[in-house]
């Protein structure tokens, strides 16, 4: 079979109307579509019923809900729990919050006692843990500490293996890199990384395509 990129522009000219290469461009859109809407419909039969599910909300693979409060979905949020499902777990009077178009890569647990908001357009790294409590006071082990909420505003890009830990806001824009432990405040448009994450540098090139 003939694919696109084996045909050089000159090859492709010569032929009036490639017919090969025009079918084979709709089957891989076609199958594009058809899985897209797989991805639909297994959003709507794992989480419909349990969480409001917009139309537009996509899972691949699997997601693990747990708990009694409350999940609230943005259009177009975006789960891959192939390798590993994502798991979102919330806590009697939790809340976990995740913003339109928003995409969750696999391994990713988020755990809310109180409230994990997440903003729109966020990009979430394989295996991202979001916690707004310690789950154990450090005298009293077997005591629940208080909970902090976790602030993730829009456009923020996560890198894989990162912590967030309870009481964190991290600003629009923000990079976190791979790995991190996010322990304090990250200011918007900025990259910060590390254990604990320190902010590395100003993301200047977003002030000069504003
Ligand atoms: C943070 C990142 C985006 C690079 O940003 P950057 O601004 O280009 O940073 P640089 O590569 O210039 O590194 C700057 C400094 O930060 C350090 N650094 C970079 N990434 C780091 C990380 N994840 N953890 C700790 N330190 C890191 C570098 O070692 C360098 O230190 P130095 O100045 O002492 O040499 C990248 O390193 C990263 O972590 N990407 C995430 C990839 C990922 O997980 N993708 C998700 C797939 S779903």
């Amino acid at each position: 079979m003939v694919r696109d990129e084996d045909l050089t522009n000159a090859e492709m000219s010569g032929r009036p109307n490639a017919p090969e290469v025009e079918v084979t461009r709709q089957m891989a859109s076609l199958a594009g579509k058809i899985a897209d809407l797989g991805h639909i419909l297994n959003a709507q039969l794992r989480l419909r019923g349990r969480v409001r599910t917009p139309l537009t909300v996509r899972l691949r693979g699997r997601i693990h809900l747990s708990g009694c409060g409350e999940v609230v979905l943005g259009e177009g949020v975006s789960f891959n729990g192939t390798v590993v499902p994502v798991e979102l777990v919330t806590y009697e009077s939790g809340r976990i919050e995740i913003g339109d178009h928003t995409f969750i890569n696999y391994g990713s647990s988020i755990a809310a006692r109180a409230s994990v908001k997440i903003g729109a357009h966020c990009l979430l790294g394989h295996y991202t843990f979001v916690m707004d409590n310690d789950q154990h006071d450090i005298i009293k082990h077997m005591e629940l500490p208080q909970s902090g909420p976790v602030v993730i505003e829009d456009h923020v890009w996560i890198g894989s293996k990162t912590v967030i830990l309870a009481g964190v806001r991290i600003g629009s824009r923000a990079v976190i890199g791979a790995g991190s432990v996010v322990t304090r405040d990250v200011p918007a448009r900025c990259v910060a990384a590390g254990n604990p994450a320190r902010v590395l540098r100003r993301l200047t090139e977003l002030d000069e395509s504003d």
